[in-house]
């Protein structure tokens, strides 16, 4: 497999959306684990659960705010919903790339990476929404919580954040391994500039 011939540039995710994905990793891999440990054994750390999971609340609306209201991530919310004509079109072709064993280009630009990464930003919000949602039942904020529906949403929606999490990490490692620059998203840079790739 290669890679497609325009690449992103070396260092090009704004240092914020760098800051904000290692909350988002770090929080969302910690509630997987623990929740799936809780379904499966039955055994829950519930006390950490509930706290980080009120952590990933605070970042989820950063990392939303910083995609709404700021002109960077602005540009990165089009990568991460590419819901337009021109947006499709690039998600099109590096599918068809795919299909000849050809890498997208990863880094910020539209296409499938990108659409991707927004669905796994998706999924994980609306799990933790659910989450956030059973805590105010449990703790009396609010009534008429689904306990039962909600439970189960939680679990099969953390199945489908471990398929993601199974993908996206053995995506960037791929992608590491045929000479990307996937590394520099744990990098901060300190120029200015920031480019965004079309
Ligand atoms: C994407 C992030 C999250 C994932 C993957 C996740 C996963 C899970 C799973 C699989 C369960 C079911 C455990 C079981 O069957 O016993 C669960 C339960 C629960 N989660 Fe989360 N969770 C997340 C975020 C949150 C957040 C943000 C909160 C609250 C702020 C939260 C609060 C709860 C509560 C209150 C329960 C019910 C515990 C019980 O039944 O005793 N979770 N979570
Ligand atoms: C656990 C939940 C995770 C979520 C929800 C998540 C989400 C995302 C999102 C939304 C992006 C796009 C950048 C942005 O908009 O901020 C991204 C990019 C990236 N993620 Fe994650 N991520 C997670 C875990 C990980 C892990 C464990 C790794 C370690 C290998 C990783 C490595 C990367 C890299 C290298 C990029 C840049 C990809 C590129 O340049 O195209 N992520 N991730």
């Amino acid at each position: 497999m290669s890679t497609a011939h325009v690449t992103a540039a070396p260092d090009s995710w704004p240092n914020s959306a760098k800051l904000l994905h290692l909350f988002l990793l770090s929080t969302v891999s910690f509630q997987m684990i623990t929740g799936i440990i809780g379904w499966i054994w039955g055994g829950f750390p519930f006390f950490w659960h509930v706290t980080v999971g009120e952590i990933l609340i605070a970042v989820l609306l950063l990392q939303w705010g910083w995609l709404l209201f700021s002109r960077a991530g602005r540009i990165t919310l089009c990568y991460l919903f590419p819901l337009n004509p021109a947006g499709l079109i690039f998600v099109a072709q590096d599918l068809l790339g795919l299909t000849r064993g050809v890498l997208a280009p990863p880094g910020p630009r539209a296409g499938l990476p990108g659409m991707m990464h927004g669905i796994f930003l998706l999924s994980a919000t609306l799990v933790a929404a659910a989450g956030l949602t059973l805590l105010g039942g449990f703790r009396g904020w609010w009534t008429g919580v689904p306990f039962v529906w909600l439970l189960d949403f939680m679990r099969w929606g953390a199945v489908a954040i471990i398929l993601q999490w199974v993908g996206h990490v053995g995506m960037v490692f791929l992608h590491a391994f045929t000479g990307d620059p996937l590394w520099n998203m744990f990098k901060w840079h300190f120029s200015s500039k920031i480019k965004h790739n079309d």
